[in-house]
């Protein structure tokens, strides 16, 4: 994987090759670049050893970076905290669980397995170009992730939050977003559920 690559690079070359990583399959997110052309996990892209080329990694596109392969993801989490990626209810059951049926909790499939790579919003044009207003794709998913929830009860509230110009309306529906996205997730889908849901208001 390019990912081992990487690090053989750092223990044996040059020590100071500074980048993320953790779990080293795909789960932490941490790793997340931009290799040979697309946004992806390092730890999950093969080295082609067909291919004359050596991959070429750099950090991942349209963000301010730390160091080497390390972007600047403050804007991108602070994004993410103000959609209250949280379930929120006044009147929750007490001294039992929360329970949802099989078919709520179906809904939130291919939304819930988000590890927040950012492989996406770095890759929609409308997010290099309005990063400051428009929440980008997995900001966004998650947004849904929790209004699609049963057990919430801020719908309402979630949706008031996104009706304005920017927030979500930057997103035309280009699909960058599914198309990199290294967990096979369509945030492009969960957005143009939200929009149908705020059209129908
Ligand atoms: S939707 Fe996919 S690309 Fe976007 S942050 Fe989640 S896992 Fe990463
Ligand atoms: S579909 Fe929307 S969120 Fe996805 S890349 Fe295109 S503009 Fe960005
Ligand atoms: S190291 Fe965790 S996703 Fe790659």
């Amino acid at each position: 994987m390019v990912l081992d690559a990487l690090i053989k690079i750092k223990n044996e070359l040059d020590s100071t090759l500074t980048f993320r990583r953790s779990c080293r399959e795909g789960i932490c997110g941490s790793c997340a670049m931009n290799i040979n052309g697309q946004n992806t996990l390092a730890c999950l892209c093969r080295i082609d050893v067909t291919r004359a080329r050596t991959p070429r990694s750099t950090p991942s596109l349209h963000m301010y970076i730390v160091k080497d392969l390390v972007p600047d993801l403050t804007l991108f989490y602070k994004q993410y905290k103000s959609i209250e990626p949280y379930l929120k209810n006044d009147n929750p059951p007490e001294g039992r669980e929360f329970l949802q049926s099989p078919e709520d909790r179906k809904k939130l499939d291919g939304m819930y397995e988000c590890i927040l790579c950012a492989c996406c919003s770095t890759s929609c044009p409308s997010y290099w170009w309005n990063q400051d207003v428009y929440l980008g794709p997995a900001t966004l998913m998650a947004a849904y992730r929790w209004m699609a929830d049963s057990r919430d009860g801020y719908k309402a509230q979630r949706k008031e939050k996104l009706q304005n110009e920017m927030s979500l309306y930057r997103c035309h529906t280009i699909f960058n977003c599914a198309r990199t996205c290294p967990k096979g997730l369509n945030p492009a889908r969960a957005i143009a559920q939200i929009k149908i849901e705020l059209a129908a208001e």
